[in-house]
């Protein structure tokens, strides 16, 4: 992994950390996801109120398959990204792509640099792929994907049920890698200009 923590600045200049998610970060990811509204929590696989659910993820992240990133102000995690990939089988030149955005911390860019961490990972890893899997609703996180150049590959009728019963279709964007980082770089050159420059990933990628 590269080297971390890395302090970057988002557009309204406010400067946060980003790095791996670490054991003791428990109760940290935890208050993270109370924090969150119910329109950005509804849609979230896993019900991330429940402690036992973060605990979980917090294991998962020691395994090879998940590597997680969150995005620190002070001692708040105010941001978290995960590449979910499948070591074994057909599967393993793909990697799932989630990422979530504390809500005051929105519209600042900081999910574009998230994802550039992530890619910066997945391509280290020999990931080829990478794919989102979104309930139809989720327009900000579409919007995000499409505009890196990812296309609607299939939509899974009724394939989510939320934490209120009610089914939702799944919608799996996918994105070459390669093209994907492309589309972000050019992104990231725009967000370079407000001030602090940011490396290339591809550039800095060996
Ligand atoms: C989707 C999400 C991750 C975006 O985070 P963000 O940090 O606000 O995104 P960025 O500031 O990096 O914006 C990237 C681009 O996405 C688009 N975008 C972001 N939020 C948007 C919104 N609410 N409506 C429309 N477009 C939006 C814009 O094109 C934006 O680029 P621009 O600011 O240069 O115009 C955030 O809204 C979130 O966490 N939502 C709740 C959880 C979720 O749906 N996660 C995704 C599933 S894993």
């Amino acid at each position: 992994m590269g080297p971390y923590p890395k302090t970057v600045r988002l557009k309204s200049g406010t400067e946060v950390i980003i790095r791996p998610l670490e054991k003791d970060d428990l109760e940290d990811l935890r208050s993270f996801y109370l924090d969150l509204p119910e329109e950005d929590r509804f849609y979230l696989r896993a019900d991330v109120t429940d402690r036992a659910v973060v605990a979980m993820q917090m294991e998962d992240s020691d395994a090879e398959e998940r590597t997680r990133f969150v995005a620190v102000l002070g001692n708040r995690i105010v941001g978290q990204a995960a590449l979910l990939r499948s070591r074994h089988g057909w599967l393993q030149h793909t990697s799932e792509l989630r990422c979530v955005i504390g809500h005051d911390y929105q519209h600042q860019g900081l999910a574009k640099i998230m994802l550039r961490e992530l890619f910066q990972e997945a391509t280290r890893q020999g990931v080829e792929i990478v794919f989102g899997k979104l309930a139809a609703e989720q327009t900000a996180a579409m919007r995000v994907l499409k505009g890196l150049g990812f296309k609607k590959a299939i939509v899974r009728r009724d394939h989510q049920r939320t934490l209120h019963g009610d089914l939702h279709d799944v919608v799996v964007l996918t994105c070459s890698i390669s093209d994907a980082w492309a589309r972000l770089e050019d992104l990231m050159h725009a967000m370079d200009d407000q001030g602090r420059e940011f490396p290339s990933p591809r550039r800095g990628a060996s």
